[in-house]
Order: structure tokens, then C-alpha cells, then sequence
């Protein structure tokens, strides 16, 4: 079991761990209102694609709870606009759309009902999908942990783990499940500037479970690598096109080129909602610029010039052909991926 939990339905509320303050302070947020949802999901409080997902699923939820008329038809019409306005909060990870696209088919699936059933159905989904999403992290882990070998060190970017999902992980899922099996390991944690979701949240994850980690600032990587400090990447995903294009945390991309440089396979971890087989490849999918606040300070205090022009670009994508295997729940996909990834798809 994990001591903590990313989000969670409490009785018409959503709980969530705000991912914010961590690792400083542990404080659950407790949300009532949609609105505070897509606040959350916009400023990170909540991340990562599966957590994102189900986050949404919630934020849903709640927002049907708040919608005060007993017509079905209104009542369908008012709730695909409060799946509007929550599918802005985050462009890249496509899970936020995912969750979406089966709430509001759950509404059109039983249109007509009376208000109250489609209520509860609603709640009832979202906490599935949470379910559900451990469920399927677990399948993953078990499909992926051969890759991970005794004594191997093993490098990875952002985080992956409970926190990025409903609960488990999917990179540090798989090196969960390793650990798990008795393989002994470490990890070399890339901080993941700006906004340091390695040196916050994966350390403290690995900490928690017991994995040895040693943080590493991220142009640090390529140096590890050429000592032949590096045998393996994993890294998760926010968005995976048609061809295994991966769009995944700013830095993602160096880590694979250098990881091919260096003759290292770079594995991908993402479960299948993370898969959007509606683009061909990685160049359709839109990926998040975030505030240059973020990069030009640090806690609140500068550290650039006033003024200075900063660039955030939240994603990049890496393309398919520096991807030695995706890792989802129904087993490793391997090159070429277009067909791989079809039949997959296909279970
Ligand atoms: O901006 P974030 O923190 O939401 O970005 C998260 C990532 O890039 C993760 O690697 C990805 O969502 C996979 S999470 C299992």
C-alpha cells in the first residue's frame, strides 16, 4: 500500500494531495466546487497525465453535483459546458480529454434519465476511473519490470510515480514492481527544471519506498552517461501518437538523444488513455507553454534579470525511432510501432 494518495472521491468532495508544497509540507486540499479543480490541474497542485485524468473524471463530477435543475436535456446541455471549460486547463496530456470524452459519453449514453441517477452515475464513473487506473498501473508494472536488472542504474525524468497517477506509477511503476521482485537497483533522478518535479516528488517517492536515488541536476545526464554510469531510461508520457512519438516533460527528448548517443535503451511507461491514435505523429500534438515566471524565479524570488525574456515550453517529443519499447497494460510494444501499437490497441 501507499502511505498517500495523488486524489480521492470523499463524500461529494475531491481530496487531493497538493503536489505544490511537497516535499516540504503533506497537505490534502479539499475541493467542492469544479472550478478549484481545474485551479488545481492549471497550477500543478494535481499532475501527471493519469492523475490529470482522473482528476477530471472528478472535476465532473462535482460540477454535475452543483447543477441545480431536474431536466434531463439542460442538464446534458450545462454539463458538456463544464467539460469545456475544464478540458482548457491543460493542453498536452491527452488522459484530461480521454476522461472527458467517457464522462460526457456516459451522459449521452443514458439521456433522458432522470437528473439524480445521472448524478450518481457520474460519481460512480469517476471513482472507477481511479480504480481502474490502479488496476492498470499494476498490469504495467508487471508487463515492464523485466527490463530492469540487477545492479542496473537506471535514469529517469519527472515524475512517474503514485502521485503522477491514481495510484502506483507508470515509470516508477515499473521500477516499483522491480523492487518489489527483490532486483536491487538505483536511480539517478534528473531535478526536471523549472518547475523540479524530480527533485521534489520522485525522491520523495523513491525515499518512501526504499529505492536508492541520487539526484542529479539535468545537464549532469550526458556526463553520467559518457562515464558509463547509465544502462537504462524509463521515462513516462503525457501524450503518445499513432507512430510512438511521445511528448513528454521539457528535457525528455536530451535524455533520449543522449541515452541513443550513448547505445542506453530509453524505455516508455503510459498506460493506453495516454495514446491518441488520432494523430499520425508527435508533430499534431500541442504542446503547453507555461508563464516564463516559472524559469525567471524560484519560490517567488528572482533569479534573472527584471525583465528578462524566458521561454517555458512545458513538453517535447520524442521521436519514436530513440524508443526502444513501450511499456503499457497490455505488454512491451516494440519498433515499429505503427504496427506494434495497432495491435495493441486492438488487445
Ligand atoms: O507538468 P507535469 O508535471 O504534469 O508533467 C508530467 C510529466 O511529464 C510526466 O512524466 C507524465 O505525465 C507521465 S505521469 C505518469
Amino acid at each position: 500500500m501507499t502511505p498517500y494518495c495523488s486524489i480521492c472521491w470523499d463524500i461529494n468532495k475531491v481530496k487531493l494531495l497538493d503536489q505544490r508544497k511537497l516535499p516540504r509540507e503533506e497537505i490534502y486540499l479539499e475541493i467542492t466546487d469544479y472550478h478549484e479543480v481545474i485551479e488545481a490541474i492549471r497550477t500543478l497542485a494535481i499532475r501527471g497525465a493519469p492523475a490529470i485524468g482522473v482528476a477530471a473524471a472528478m472535476g465532473a463530477a462535482l460540477g454535475a453535483l452543483g447543477l441545480k435543475t431536474e431536466d434531463p436535456q439542460e442538464f446534458a446541455g450545462r454539463f458538456d459546458h463544464i467539460c469545456r471549460e475544464i478540458a482548457a486547463a491543460r493542453p498536452t496530456a491527452v488522459n484530461l480529454f480521454w476522461a472527458l470524452d467517457r464522462v460526457q459519453g456516459l451522459v449521452q449514453a443514458h439521456a433522458g434519465e432522470p437528473v439524480g441517477l445521472l448524478k450518481e452515475r457520474l460519481v460512480a464513473e469517476a471513482q472507477a476511473m481511479l480504480k481502474e487506473d490502479e488496476t492498470i498501473n499494476r498490469k504495467m508494472a508487471q508487463a515492464g519490470q523485466a527490463v530492469i536488472r540487477e545492479g542496473m542504474r537506471v535514469i529517469t525524468h519527472c515524475n512517474t510515480g503514485a502521485l503522477a497517477t491514481g495510484a502506483y506509477g507508470t515509470a516508477l511503476g515499473v521500477l516499483r514492481a522491480a523492487w518489489e521482485a527483490g532486483k536491487r537497483f538505483s536511480v539517478w533522478v534528473d531535478e526536471t527544471r523549472p518547475l523540479l518535479q524530480g527533485a521534489r516528488l520522485t525522491t520523495w517517492e523513491l525515499g518512501k519506498i526504499g529505492i536508492p536515488y541520487t539526484l542529479i541536476p539535468d545537464g549532469a545526464a550526458a556526463a553520467l552517461m559518457a562515464k558509463g554510469l547509465v544502462d537504462l531510461a524509463i521515462v513516462g508520457a503525457d501524450r503518445i501518437a499513432a507512430n510512438g512519438d511521445t511528448a513528454n516533460k521539457i528535457g525528455t527528448y536530451g535524455v533520449a538523444v543522449m541515452a541513443h548517443y550513448h547505445g542506453i535503451p530509453f524505455y516508455v511507461a503510459a498506460p493506453l488513455s495516454t495514446f491518441d491514435f488520432s494523430i499520425p505523429d508527435g508533430s499534431h500534438i500541442p504542446v503547453e507553454e507555461r508563464s516564463g515566471a516559472e524559469i525567471t524565479h524560484l519560490w517567488g524570488q528572482p533569479v534573472a534579470p527584471a525583465g528578462a525574456q524566458a521561454l517555458n515550453l512545458a513538453f517535447d517529443v520524442t521521436p519514436s525511432d530513440l524508443i526502444a519499447g513501450i511499456i503499457t497494460e497490455g505488454g512491451v510494444a516494440r519498433p515499429p510501432y505503427a504496427s506494434s501499437l495497432k495491435a495493441l490497441r486492438k488487445g
